[in-house]
């Protein structure tokens, strides 16, 4: 069933902002409904929220109740996220201290949904004591806040007070909008994308993988509680907000990185495609080309998952195998090699499956040999089936 957030506008600069909130929510399936105080309407029209969250935009407590079929008693009820973004000092001010003169502050009031509020306001005010007290007091009571950023502020003053990027908004809505919290207090370490082995400073050998699976498993992590901790290699991707990055680059660096980590980890998710071979002597100067041919001598790279195989003592070790033929065969070697609890296996020769995808067509063999086939899935519920698995 589809979710609802009621998106709360207050009277800021960052009003504008607000509408591509909207926009991401809408692109997601989720129902917004947009309350606006008095203020925001000077800066941007409800026509415009109206017309993104298509649905009526609500600013005034006693408007003809006819010209808006939901009563603002079941809008706070309605609620899965109420969000407030941008929300002013004075709104702040005014929830902290019980206040609920306007549709607004009244709604957020008669809401039992979590609140997410996102401050913005230029950076004197922000500091101001009373502001911080505010927002001490309302994190104290279970409020959750996304916090502003450093930067040039609308009214040119240079420091914090820039209303959080809209995506980074979205991203802990989504967290707030995902109930089963079953991973909470779970370090959970996963690895992610290609990796890029040098043939010269300009030149490298590195696969297909685009990192979408491993993202996708770190964003439905962190939904269902977990300290997340992703180590990528490079992708297009953008790093999701509230999770762990560690960018690397080599097999080498991706092998440190996860030694590292590995001990203090409860499980480890091995979705990168990770080098098997580099070349034996990378060049430091750009090799010229010639009327011959190039022969590059390749070495192998260190096997991660064999590599920590003997220093496994409570973790859950999850492996990944890209095959394009003899899928499930090549998988079950895996498991028993590399001592793994799971592995996911997917056909990247088939089609709408595999690398730079949105879906995938996995079947998950476990360490006592049981198969399960999936239907051709999201790469987000991929990573949900995964995970279910993996708290069962
Ligand atoms: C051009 C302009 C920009 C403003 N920007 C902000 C802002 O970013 N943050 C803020 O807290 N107040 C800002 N204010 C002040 C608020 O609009 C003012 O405190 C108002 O009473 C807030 O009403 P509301 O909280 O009911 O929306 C601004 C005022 C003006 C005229």
């Amino acid at each position: 069933m589809s979710k609802n957030v009621v998106l709360g506008v207050s009277g800021g600069i960052a009003c504008y902002k607000a509408l591509d909130i909207v926009s991401r929510l809408k692109k997601k399936g989720i129902n917004v409904y947009v309350i606006m105080t008095q203020s925001a309407t000077e800066f941007v029209a409800p026509l415009s929220f109206q017309s993104l969250s298509q649905n009526y935009v609500v600013v005034d407590m006693f408007e003809d109740p006819k010209t808006w079929e939901v009563e603002h008693i079941s809008l706070a009820e309605k609620a899965d996220v109420f969000v407030i973004a941008p929300a002013t000092a004075n709104v702040i001010g005014k929830i902290a201290n019980g206040i609920a003169d306007d549709m607004l502050t009244t709604t957020v009031m008669a809401t039992k949904a979590p609140v997410l509020i996102a401050p913005a306001m230029n950076t004197n005010m922000y500091e101001n004591k009373i502001v911080q007290r505010n927002i001490e007091f309302l994190r104290s009571i279970g409020y959750h806040f996304v916090e502003p950023e450093s930067g040039r502020l609308a009214c040119g003053a240079v420091g914090k007070g820039k209303l959080a990027e809209p995506e980074k908004i979205v991203e802990y809505i989504e967290m707030l909008l995902y109930k089963e919290k079953d991973l909470t207090g779970k370090n959970i370490l996963i690895t992610a994308g290609p990796t890029r082995e040098d043939i010269d400073p300009v030149r490298f050998i590195t696969n297909r993988s685009t990192g979408k699976m491993g993202y996708a498993i770190a964003r439905a992590a962190r939904d269902r509680g977990a300290n997340v901790t992703l180590i990528t290699g490079p992708t297009n991707i953008n790093p999701p907000s509230f999770i762990d990055i560690v960018n690397v680059y080599s097999a080498e660096d991706m092998y440190r990185a996860v030694s590292e980590r590995f001990d203090s980890c409860d499980v480890l998710v091995m979705s990168a495609a990770v080098a098997d071979y580099r070349p034996k002597d990378r060049s430091d100067i750009k090799i010229k080309k010639s009327d011959d041919d190039l022969k590059i001598e390749l070495t192998r790279n260190k096997d991660i998952l064999f590599e920590i195989k003997d220093r496994k003592t409570h973790q859950v070790v999850i492996g990944f195998a890209a095959e394009t033929n003899d899928v499930l065969e090549n998988a079950q070697k895996k498991i028993k090699k590399k001592n793994l609890d799971f592995i996911v296996a997917n056909d990247v020769s088939q089609k709408d499956s595999g690398f730079g995808t949105d879906t995938n067509t996995i079947k998950i063999i476990d360490k006592f040999g049981n198969i399960k086939d999936y239907p051709n899935m999201s790469k987000d519920d991929v990573a949900h089936t995964i995970l279910d698995l993996l708290v069962k």
